[in-house]
């Protein structure tokens, strides 16, 4: 969807703009998906599995920009993507349509700077003027930052899946489940 740039500071005193992702981004969005895959084990995916393509990534992107219901936002800094946060509907019938899950990660040059906690005050403003009453979310157990995060800007744990992740080196980890009310 199309909403309003923001400008923040960051804690290192540099500023930061919080937009909606374009079509004009695949290209730096691509090599994004790729080295954030290399940098933590706590995402979905492994690098050697980000295939999607220029024009698939095009138009990723151009569908959630039209799409009313569907919030893309990045965090760039110095003029280049340092992360970003995605919220969509958990689906359109309508024992579903009050609930939205979100996404966000950031380089890790970019962690600890309050960027993380911006956007997630942002997408949640925003979740809440589409008129969704629940942000849910899944975070890998051992990511303690990501959980301490969440945990500041009100989301509750609500239960566990237990090894819900198998990684590379064999290891089993479980992933937790979270929500936050947005209508209190
Ligand atoms: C998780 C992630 C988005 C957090 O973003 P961030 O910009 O680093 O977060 P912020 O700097 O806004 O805030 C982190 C908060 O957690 C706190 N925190 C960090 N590590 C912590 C720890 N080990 N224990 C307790 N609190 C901790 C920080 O102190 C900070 O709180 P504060 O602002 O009150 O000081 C980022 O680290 C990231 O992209 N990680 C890799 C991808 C990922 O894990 N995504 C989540 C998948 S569910």
């Amino acid at each position: 969807m199309k909403f309003q740039e923001r400008i923040i500071t960051l804690k290192d005193g540099r500023t930061c703009v919080l937009r909606p992702a374009t079509p004009d981004d695949a290209p730096e969005m691509l090599v994004w998906l790729k080295k954030t895959a290399e940098e933590t084990e706590f995402l979905l995916r492994y690098p050697d599995e980000e295939k999607i393509t220029l024009e698939e990534e095009v138009e990723i992107l151009r569908k959630k920009y039209e799409d009313p219901y569907a919030i893309f936002m990045l965090a760039v800094v110095d003029g280049k993507i340092a992360g970003n946060c995605g919220v969509a509907g958990i689906g359109y019938k309508r024992k579903f349509r009050h609930r939205c899950s979100m996404g966000i990660a950031l380089y890790k040059e970019f962690w600890g700077l309050g960027i993380g906690t911006a956007l997630i005050e942002y997408q949640t403003e925003l979740a809440k003027q589409i008129g969704w009453r629940q942000l849910e979310l899944e975070v890998v157990a051992d990511n303690v930052r990501a959980r301490a995060l969440y945990k500041k800007r009100g989301f509750v744990e609500t239960g566990r899946h237990p090894d819900a992740m198998l990684f590379d080196d064999g290891t089993f980890h479980d992933e937790i489940l979270m929500y936050k009310l947005l209508n209190e």
